[in-house]
């Protein structure tokens, strides 16, 4: 039996982690493209010479020839800038849809059946980028970033609260920006609403840390953004996909018909609850949300709007 392949472009901090990630999982055979081939070989092999320390049996290769890439089975986009201090990731918006354009193309030339997960900001916009660019149907094209939002807010939950971040479902939908939607109701500690553990006021303030989670990433690197949980957050998709776990998660998809209208976002790529698994996305799960929950997500989606209106597609 051949094994999976995934390639990954983008051999940066979030690419080669989440190589390694992959590579311990043994989930597939993984290849590391950069435009810069150096770094793209010099981390799979690096990553290579653990094996034998680890003991996993995946094996890494790195390319900067999307040759190399032909009939992948999951493709992940992290190619691009990432943010400095003080750029939101707004500003990213006409650079990172070069590159997402140009990668997608390949994408489409070389891998025709693959599922695409988008990873490079503003990823909303990003993620419209290359379903329309591959073509592909809006099954097989998603954007991660509801996994890692809901992984933060689970996280400050878990430190304010003393109790094991296993036990914590956290739920974040909406854009990828400082207006994400984190949605108290549908957040639990082991099945109980976390209301119950927490005040209005610890919670608001916890739902704003997490909404600029990633910012507060940037001020204390000052030379790039998050890396370790966008990893883990994409394993976990690149898993529910290829193991078919139909597993609920947030991720930005494609919303249109009546979906779109119920969420009042069609033609967008939006953070949504979806169910994950070997189709793709193979389901998009209505949510009933409070009048101002709603009003956020409104906010939420025109400002993803007025980004994607901006690229030139
Ligand atoms: N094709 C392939 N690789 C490219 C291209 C391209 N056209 N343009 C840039 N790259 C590579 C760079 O050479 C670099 O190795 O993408 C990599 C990006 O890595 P980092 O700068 O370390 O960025 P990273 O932190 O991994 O974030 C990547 O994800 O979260 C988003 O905002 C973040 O858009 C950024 C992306």
């Amino acid at each position: 039996m051949n094994r999976k392949k995934i390639t990954i472009v983008g051999a940066g901090n979030i690419g080669a982690t989440l190589a390694l990630l992959l590579a311990r999982r043994e989930t597939a055979d993984i290849t590391l493209v950069d435009i810069d081939e150096g770094i793209a070989k010099g981390k799979a092999l690096d990553i290579m010479e653990a094996s034998p320390i680890l003991g996993f049996n995946a094996h890494v290769t790195g390319t900067a020839d999307y040759a190399d890439t032909a009939n992948s089975d999951v493709v992940v986009i992290t190619a691009g800038f990432p943010r400095k201090p003080g750029m939101s990731r707004d500003d990213l918006l006409f650079k990172n849809f070069e590159i997402v354009k140009s990668v997608s193309e390949q994408i489409k030339k070389y891998s025709p059946d693959a599922f695409v997960i988008v990873v490079t900001n503003p990823l909303d916009a990003m993620t419209y980028t290359a379903l329309k660019v591959t073509g592909f149907p809006k099954e097989r094209v998603m954007g991660m970033a509801g996994v890692l939002d809901s992984a933060r807010f689970a996280y400050f939950i878990s430190e304010k609260t003393g109790i094991s971040v296993e036990n914590i479902k956290a739920f974040v939908i909406g854009g990828h920006g400082d207006d994400m939607v984190p949605l108290r109701k549908y957040t639990t500690i082991s099945g109980m609403p976390v209301t119950n553990f927490l005040s209005d006021e610890e919670l608001s303030e916890i739902i704003e840390r997490t909404r600029f989670g990633g910012g507060e990433i940037v001020q204390l690197l000052k030379t790039g953004s998050a890396f370790y949980a966008p990893a883990a957050s994409i394993l976990e998709m690149v898993i529910a996909i290829l193991w078919n776990k139909r597993k609920i998660l947030s991720a930005s998809v494609y919303l249109d018909g009546e979906i779109g209208e119920y969420y009042g976002a069609s033609g967008l790529c939006v953070g949504v609850p979806i169910v994950l698994g070997k189709e793709g996305v193979e389901e998009i799960i209505k949510l009933d949300l409070s009048d101002e929950e709603w009003q956020q997500w409104r906010k939420s989606v025109e400002s993803v709007r007025k980004l994607v209106e901006k690229l030139p597609l």
